[in-house]
């Protein structure tokens, strides 16, 4: 069946220019019944680290949000919102590998036949074993979260991690890049005051394994114990960094994402509607927030509850800007 990639889709996102007409194309497709919309599942509130710059280096936050999906809830999501999904992320918020079941949701995607199935992690727990799953499933992409590129940065960024477990990590994929197309690999690094400078070193490190899409995102505060964006008098060495990634990804065909223009994140997101439209957010706490069962409910139960049909609608005849936390999504150029 035709289907687009997200690196696809993101460019036909940049090439329509209205969000309200993007919108209008969401709900049509949603009255339709065409696959429109990602689904971000984190089948567990918890994480093998504490990265500095994450809300699980705050230990209240820790306290407070936790929980499990069981395989039956999994299962019944998958069956509620996978068949119209064009695209399923393992993981946002929270460590997928934590839960001992998350590759049940690859495997349920796989199954529904969902065109764009990612995950994104530490990648500090994964085995050998479950990465030939993976690309046996055709799991479309690994994405994995690089806070510092030298064992030092690493470690003090992502705190509890170990740079040796990681760079095993990369040899593991290697290995099995050697026999499978598959998963794509892309790398996150956010980036902040003290491991802007580590970014040179970057292709020494890590220039002999199987990297496919690099993003570079800008620190954003959200509840971790260090949020210290790179300040003024680093902004030139911060765009030497990123013309030699782009010089160095076209070279060897890597993908690059960086938002170089909003390093702050101040300016607005005229396309927040539509984030809000397109992700659809689900972990161990969403059923009660909405007062559903995955296992018992059905996708129109999914919309009512959410009243996705109205809100859409609000947003395409409104005129009033709303400000939405996914204001900060997206702002990356496309290279
Ligand atoms: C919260 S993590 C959850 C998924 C998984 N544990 C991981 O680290 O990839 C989701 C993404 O947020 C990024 N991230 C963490 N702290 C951030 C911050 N303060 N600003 C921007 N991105 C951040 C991570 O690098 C990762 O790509
Ligand atoms: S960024 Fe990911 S790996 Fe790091 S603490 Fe947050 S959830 Fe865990």
């Amino acid at each position: 069946m035709f289907s687009l990639d997200f690196y696809q889709l993101l460019k036909i996102h940049q090439r329509i220019k209205s969000p309200k007409v993007k919108l209008f194309g969401v709900y049509l497709a949603n009255l339709f019944g065409f696959r429109h919309y990602s689904v971000r599942v984190d089948p567990a509130l918890h994480c093998n680290l504490e990265c500095r710059m994450c809300y699980f280096s705050d230990s209240e936050w820790k306290k407070k949000y936790k929980g499990l999906l069981t395989v039956e809830e999994m299962k019944g999501i998958a069956k509620m919102l996978f068949p119209k999904a064009l695209q399923v992320v393992v993981g946002c918020g929270a460590e997928p590998t934590i839960h001992k079941n998350f590759m049940t949701l690859i495997e349920e995607a796989n199954a529904y036949g969902v065109p764009n199935v990612s995950m994104v992690t530490n990648g500090l727990l994964l085995t050998a074993e479950q990465l030939e799953r993976m690309a046996q499933l055709k799991l479309k992409e690994l994405i994995i979260s690089l806070h510092g590129v030298n064992k030092e940065t690493y470690e003090k960024m992502m705190t509890k991690g170990e740079h040796e477990k990681f760079l095993e990590l990369m040899q593991m994929l290697k290995d099995l890049r050697s026999k499978y197309d598959y998963p794509k690999v892309r790398i996150n690094y956010t980036v902040n005051k003290e491991n802007l400078e580590d970014l040179k070193d970057f292709f020494k490190v890590y220039g002999s394994y199987p990297i496919d899409v690099i993003q570079i995102r800008p620190v954003m505060e959200i509840g971790g114990v260090y949020s210290e964006s790179i300040v003024e008098s680093q902004r030139e060495l911060y765009d030497e960094i990123i013309a030699e990634f782009r010089s160095q990804s076209e070279a060897k065909n890597i993908k690059f994402l960086v938002n170089t223009k909003d390093v702050e994140y101040k300016a607005d997101n005229s396309n927040s509607d539509l984030i809000s439209a397109l992700y659809w957010y689900v972990s161990p706490r969403i059923a009660a927030q909405l007062g559903l069962s995955w296992v018992n409910n059905n996708y129109k139960d999914y919309l009512k509850a959410t009243n996705w049909r109205k809100l859409v609608r609000e947003s395409i005849f409104s005129v009033k800007k709303t400000e939405k936390a996914t204001d900060r999504f997206l702002k990356y150029e496309w290279v």
